[in-house]
């Protein structure tokens, strides 16, 4: 499947999770309301799944759409943090909303497991914006602090995105097995499953079926942000991180586009990773930035706005 069905179905996807956990809290769960009422728990669905897992999801796969990789990478990284600020912040109200209504009715706080898995997932999701924000977007932060972080970043924000899957199922079926008592409250037991039941189980499979279509975009290599290559041969990048973890430049690759250049760089640009036949230099065993992690670096340091870029004549 092309880049764009796959975007395609993701975006209708998400748009289809929040039309449904709306119909489903309007429909059967009375409206909305700021009031302590059981209206006013129908926030917490909403805004959990539109935040923790749609706009969530849209802000995973942002690099991924091939429209944003002309250019500065500065304002498509802004737009990253931003949707993720949003979904955050709306997981926050989400919670507030359930926490308030808990409180006011004296229904014990945090002690479901599906509390326990929704809880760490908002807690893990605030750090790794934190952190996220002062290691990516900060322009004090080094280089080598983004070459450790990166893989850190992308596995937690994949991970984040599982649990609150797994958070927005329990509390699915939480609520419909509170909710749909049988006789206890004149509506059909869940058992039977009445349209409610295929409804809120429907809404569970959408978010599943969202879910691994974004970590599907997110694991195909060949849809990743490319980063410039020396086919540009228009710039090149000099830092001392890189000049400390390359070492001299001659004969070494560019960190996607491979073939060893000869391009006339007038000072060792970042380039790397040392091929295995080549012979460390002396200034390879001084490095601060992990064997094997050099093409990182190299990656890293191009979207570092600090880092210079001067231009190469042809
Ligand atoms: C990522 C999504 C979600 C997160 C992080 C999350 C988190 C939480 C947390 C932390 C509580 C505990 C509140 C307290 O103890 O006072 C809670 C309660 C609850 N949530 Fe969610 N929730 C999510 C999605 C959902 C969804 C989609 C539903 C479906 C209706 C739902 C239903 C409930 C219910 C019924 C409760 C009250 C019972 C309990 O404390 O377990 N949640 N949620």
């Amino acid at each position: 499947m092309s880049f764009y069905w796959c975007f395609l179905l993701c975006a209708c996807l998400g748009v289809a999770c929040v039309a449904c956990v709306c119909v489903w809290s309007s429909q059967w769960r009375g409206g909305f309301a700021w009031d302590t009422s059981a209206r006013q728990f129908n926030w917490h669905p909403v805004l959990m799944v539109s935040g923790l897992v749609v706009l969530y999801g849209y802000g995973a796969v942002l690099y991924r759409v091939p429209l944003t990789w002309g250019g500065d990478k500065r304002p498509w990284k802004l737009a990253h943090a931003g949707l993720m600020l949003l979904a955050l912040l709306l997981s926050i109200v989400g919670l507030c909303a359930v926490f308030q209504v808990h409180s006011a009715k004296q229904i014990p706080a945090l002690y479901s497991i599906h509390s326990w898995v929704g809880i760490c997932t908002v807690a893990l999701f605030a750090m790794q914006w934190v952190v996220g924000f002062g290691g990516f977007l900060l322009p004090c932060s080094p280089v080598s602090l983004r070459v450790v972080l990166k893989p850190l970043h992308v596995w937690l924000g994949a991970s984040i995105l599982t649990l609150s899957i797994a958070a927005c199922i329990s509390g699915i079926n939480e609520n419909l097995i509170f909710n749909l008592k049988g006789t206890v409250n004149g509506t059909q037991p869940y058992s039977s499953l009445p349209p409610e039941a295929v409804f809120a189980n429907s809404l569970g499979v959408l978010i599943v079926v969202f879910g691994l279509v974004v970590l599907r975009i997110l694991s195909n290599r060949n849809w990743e942000r490319p980063e410039p290559g020396i086919q540009d041969a228009v710039y090149r990048v000099v830092t001392a991180e890189a000049v400390r973890c390359c070492g001299s430049t001659h004969g070494r690759v560019h960190p996607r586009t491979g073939p060893p250049m000869d391009l006339g760089w007038a000072h060792p640009p970042i380039i790397g990773p040392a091929s295995d036949a080549q012979p460390a230099t002396a200034s390879n065993d001084d490095r601060s930035v992990p064997r094997g992690q050099e093409r990182l670096v190299a990656e890293m340091a191009w979207d570092d706005p600090q880092v210079p870029r001067v231009p190469v004549s042809p």
